[in-house]
């Protein structure tokens, strides 16, 4: 079911389902997406309170006052206010896992776990700056379009892409409504995100690991060097799976997610 509220002024649109008790659930949406990009997964994950957050910017949300994954993290804090939510599981698709670590560095007392779903903790390399800032000249020059047309086949195993064309096609024609300033601001929030490497160190929760052997934006490689950080770790990494392991591997996807909320259930 769709909600909004008004945090400052803003608009943040979120989705909550299943029960309205048991440990709540987060998950938070990838780079030109929206909260909608859980729909197909969300039957797999029956029977759990699950909140779903468009992130400024994007989907429902309004703009952020300005750049940033703590402006991110704000908004979703604003979310667990609104339904009274203490404590969940809080787990975050690739930019939505740099939210979350954001989240978790300003609100740790708020987590009882958090998931790295295709995500990871360290800032950009110098090479992936310079395509944000490409990124933010196409997108800025009008051809948002075209942006996002080339940027989610790539988001695919090579195999899977060929094998489903309509379903990135799906993404993209998503994609193309969201906005211009949504997708500069994101673009610039993660240019100028920090190292997270501390907050996994620092934290007293369990952090989930997920990642994808043909992920070509968080490689396996990358992904693995953070493992080490927290104290409780839970750490997969899917055969054949790009960076979008909710539809290339749905059901171990689930069985992952599902598996890590109920060891933070029964801490
Ligand atoms: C995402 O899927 O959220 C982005 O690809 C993350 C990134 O560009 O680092």
């Amino acid at each position: 079911m769709k909600h909004t509220l008004l945090a400052n002024g803003h608009r943040i649109a979120f989705r909550h389902d299943g029960p309205a008790d048991g440990l709540p659930l987060v998950l938070l949406h990838g780079f030109c997406e929206d909260s909608s990009v859980w729909d197909d997964f969300l039957p797999r994950l029956n029977g759990l309170q699950i909140v779903r957050v468009d992130l400024p910017g994007f989907g429902g949300s309004a703009l952020p006052l300005s750049p940033g994954m703590d402006v991110y993290a704000d908004a979703v804090c604003a979310v667990l206010n609104d339904l009274s939510i203490e404590r969940c599981v809080l787990v975050g698709h690739s930019m939505g896992g740099y939210t979350a670590l954001e989240f978790a560095e300003k609100f740790p007392e708020r987590l009882t776990g958090l998931g790295l779903f295709h995500s990871h903790p360290f800032e950009d390399s110098p090479e992936r700056r310079e395509g944000r800032r490409r990124g933010i000249e196409t997108v800025q020059s009008g051809k948002r379009d075209l942006y996002v047309a080339q940027l989610f086949p790539n988001l695919f195993a090579e195999k899977f892409a060929k094998a489903n064309p309509g379903l990135i096609n799906k993404l993209i024609d998503k994609g193309k409504r969201q906005s211009a300033e949504g997708i500069v601001a994101a673009l610039e929030g993660m240019l100028a995100r920090k190292n997270h490497s501390e907050t996994l160190r620092n934290s007293a929760f369990p952090v989930l690991f997920l990642l994808g052997s043909e992920d070509s934006i968080v490689q396996v490689e990358q992904g693995l060097q953070a493992v080490v950080l927290p104290d409780i770790a839970d750490i997969h990494v899917l055969p054949g799976t790009g960076h979008m392991g909710m539809f290339e591997s749905p059901e171990k996807c689930a069985e992952i997610v599902r598996g890590f909320w109920e060891f933070c259930a029964r801490k």
